[in-house]
């Protein structure tokens, strides 16, 4: 089992496969990187695959696939069957913004995929248009159809933004809930990389716009889901994610790894060891020993909201949110 200097279990993986995207969220990537990591530095899927193996012989129990976008990596559905085929009770899930799923969502799903996370930050064309630097409701909207047909179970991640799409929060909610489908608010992070004037709604504000609409009770966190809680009269249930809050980091058990092979320790931390050399030489042991060093690293708390209000220059797209 993998246990971090704060007596917290890591037993969940998160793996970049590419950091390219093909939006451009302003809160992510409002415009293309000076430069992408060159292709040869990518970790191909069986590299992944090597790292993946020790991560689970060590106590993962919960893999999530990221990016970027995952699905501009080609065979990904080979990817996923290697991790199923290895272990297939592990919690294997993906947070794509659906704009590729349509063709390849029963392919992923067959080969072990369980469920899926979804970007919708707005159902009006326009706005959508604007939060993601083109013109993609409609594919998105396909996609996620598509992934409910064949089984596979959606989340919706909404991020509301002050004069952007806060309008659209109750849209979004109904939207989800009607498909049976979970919603969490977001709530806007700050990093280097995000346009400059986005203003982000903190959770108080969307709870009092909540308020005026539907009655709700506070059911406070669940496991180890970053997300607080909220039940609705008919039992229906959002989420809200509030990353400037002490309790986000209490019970965090996840690690990430990007598609060049740094293992992150904690999303607002810069820190970050390789484990590339080690997988590349097969070296097994080595590679184990990062992970426990990446472990034992992890910060108590990110620092969001902290004393040295630094931005992080960590991209979401980097370390796949
Ligand atoms: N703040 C909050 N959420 C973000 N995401 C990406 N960047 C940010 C940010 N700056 C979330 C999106 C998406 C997921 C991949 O990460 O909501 O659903
Ligand atoms: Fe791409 Fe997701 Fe970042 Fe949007 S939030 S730019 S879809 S990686």
């Amino acid at each position: 089992m993998l246990i971090d200097s704060y007596d917290r279990v890591v037993d969940y993986l998160r793996v970049s496969v590419t950091e390219r995207c093909n939006f451009r969220c302003q809160y992510c990537m409002p415009e293309k990187p000076f430069s992408w990591v060159p292709k040869e530095n990518l970790l191909s899927f069986e590299e992944l695959f090597e790292f993946i193996k020790i991560a689970i012989d060590e106590g993962v129990k919960k893999i999530r696939i990221t990016g970027g976008e995952p699905l501009l990596r080609e065979d990904l559905d080979a990817f996923i069957k290697m991790i199923y085929d290895y272990k297939n009770d592990i919690d294997l899930s993906m947070t794509t913004n659906a704009y590729l799923l349509k063709g390849v969502a029963q392919r992923l799903k067959d080969a072990g995929l369980k469920r899926i996370n979804v970007s919708i930050d707005s159902l009006n064309p326009e706005v959508a248009q604007a939060i993601a630097g083109k013109d993609v409701l409609k594919n998105v909207l396909e996609g996620v159809e598509e992934a409910l047909k064949v089984g596979l179970k959606v989340k919706v991640n909404m991020v509301p933004m002050k004069g952007m799409n806060e309008a659209e929060i109750l849209d979004v909610l109904e939207y989800s809930k009607k498909r049976g489908m979970d919603i969490r608010f977001i709530e806007y992070m700050e990093n280097a990389h995000a346009k400059a004037d986005i203003s982000g709604m903190k959770s108080d504000e969307l709870l009092s716009l909540l308020k005026e609409h539907y009655n709700f009770e506070d059911e406070g966190f669940d496991g180890a889901s970053p997300s607080h809680y909220y039940r609705m009269d008919d039992g229906y249930r959002f989420g809200i994610i509030e990353p400037y809050e002490d309790d986000f980091c209490k019970k965090c058990n996840r690690i990430r790894l990007t598609a060049e092979g740094y293992l992150i320790p904690c999303l607002y931390f810069d820190e970050a060891m390789s484990i590339a050399e080690s997988i590349k030489r097969g070296d097994i042991k080595g590679a184990a020993l990062v992970l426990k060093e990446v472990v034992r690293t992890k910060p108590e708390k990110n620092r969001w909201g902290g004393e040295d209000g630094e931005l992080s220059s960590r991209a979401f797209y980097e370390t796949g949110g």
